[in-house]
């Protein structure tokens, strides 16, 4: 679905830069393959939200205070989810990853971290006081079956959509009575896929669930999904420590309003699970790469290097062909779809994948080097003072902030580690130029 026409009548405001670029970026017209997942479509939400655009008052209930509508939405949502309680974000999927570390881990503590994760929930611990333990995503059940963390702490499905498997993680952490947290940010909809693969139904105690990404909800709404019944009562006084006091009402009403819709369709995704395995199968008869493994049913992953193009390439011919993907990298374009894409963009975007030339592949990813040695806390990393340097000067010094290249999406340092000769001559593979360290 692209952004409606309407949109393209609104006003012009020419001393409005952003305001500007808003209305531009809505008159070209492409085909939305990236977040919000409601892509402007009036069969998500009604255009009409701001005149909602109310503040807590007698009639709308508190967020942070809820006895009155609010709740009683929560609950609708709790009740859809199967959860002891959920709670409306408006502040986002890293409100809701805020909330879960704290929840979990209120004394402070270890917490076994995947390496795939995201920089809100690496400052969310620094804030906290907590301290990560570092496994790849491979090693976390095993990891997890030693004893002494506070919480386990994953992040799936990945911004690629792979889908980590749970259950073995999820009987570590029973056998210790210890949490497992898991960012859910793109997977809120998995819920409703066939079969269901949200967390929650693999042994997830908490979820954070950016339900903007792929559900009909305008941007910055997120659900916290409370599975166990021990977490249930702290939720918001969670969520209430990092939240604002000015939530805004639109973005709570859709995510209402995106609850009821899931109910009212319950034979969504089954239709659009078949449109995006056509697209997958079509990219993949010209060479395409696809991830492997276990994946989002509904996420589009396109692996260009494999036909000589990078990622960011490749992104640059689909926008020429009208169709705006939520991701590039190096190697793969990320399209994310959802029930209000309509068959037009797929056909769009058909069209654009059989334009894309197709030749040598490009060389193959480098191995990740070992995890470097912490050599200071995250807390003390994030908060110091800082300064950067060149790659050529970073050997030896503390990293103040992680170093991701894309692919593999793993960060090879992070903040508090000591930069190892392996990870600097990773990190120079990529063009990364410098890095930030401790003084
Ligand atoms: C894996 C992951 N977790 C958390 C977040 C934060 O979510 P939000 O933007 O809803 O705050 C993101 C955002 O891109 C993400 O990709």
């Amino acid at each position: 679905m692209s952004f409606p026409k309407e949109r393209n009548g609104l006003p012009e405001h020419g001393g409005a830069p952003l305001y500007t670029a808003l209305v531009r970026h809505g008159e070209r017209g492409r085909a939305s393959f990236h977040t919000p997942g409601h892509k402007g479509s009036p069969a998500a939400l009604p255009h009409g939200l701001m005149s909602l655009d109310f503040t807590e008052l007698p009639d709308t209930d508190s967020l942070y205070d809820a006895s009155g509508p609010i709740l009683k939405a929560e609950r609708k949502a709790a009740a859809l989810f199967g959860t002891a309680r959920t709670c409306f974000s408006a502040g986002g999927c890293t409100l809701c990853i805020q909330a879960m570390l704290r929840l979990a881990a209120p004394h402070g503590g270890k917490i076994l971290c995947s390496r795939v994760i995201h920089r809100s929930a690496v400052n969310a611990m620094a804030l906290l006081g907590l301290e990560p333990v570092w496994a790849l995503p491979g090693g976390v059940a095993e990891a997890a079956s030693r004893p002494g963390f506070a919480a386990v702490y994953v992040t799936t499905p990945d911004y690629y959509g792979r889908l980590m498997d749970l259950g073995p993680v999820a009987a570590a952490c029973r056998a210790h009575g210890v949490p497992l947290l898991v960012d859910c940010a793109h997977g809120a909809h998995l819920m409703f896929t066939q079969p269901v693969l949200h967390p929650l139904r693999f042994g997830a105690s908490i979820t954070a669930d950016s339900a903007h990404k792929t559900l009909g909800v305008l941007t910055g709404g997120a659900w916290l999904n409370v599975g166990d019944a021990r977490y249930a009562a702290g939720a918001k006084r969670a969520m209430a420590l990092f939240g604002s006091t000015s939530p805004s009402y639109p973005v709570l009403a859709s995510l209402d309003l995106a609850r009821e819709w899931l109910q009212a369709h319950p034979g969504a995704y089954p239709p659009l699970q078949k449109k995006v395995e056509e697209i997958r199968a079509f990219a993949s008869s010209r060479g395409i790469g696809l991830p492997k493994g276990p994946c989002d049913p509904t996420r589009i992953t396109l692996n260009t290097a494999s036909v000589g193009l990078t990622g960011v390439q490749a992104a640059q011919r689909l926008r020429n062909a009208g169709i705006e993907p939520e991701y590039a990298d190096a190697a793969y374009v990320v399209l994310i779809a959802t029930p209000f894409n309509t068959d037009g963009d797929f056909a769009r975007l058909k069209a654009a994948l059989a334009e894309l030339p197709v030749g040598a592949p490009l060389s193959a990813e480098p191995e990740l080097p070992p995890l470097p040695p912490v050599a200071a806390g995250l807390r003390e990393a994030v908060l110091a003072e800082s300064e950067p340097v060149p790659l050529s000067a970073a050997a030896g010094r503390i990293a103040a902030e992680a170093a991701c290249p894309c692919p593999p999406g793993v960060p090879v340092v992070m903040p508090g580690e000591r930069i190892t000769r392996e990870a600097v001559r990773f990190l120079r593979r990529y063009g990364i130029p410098g890095i930030n360290v401790l003084k």
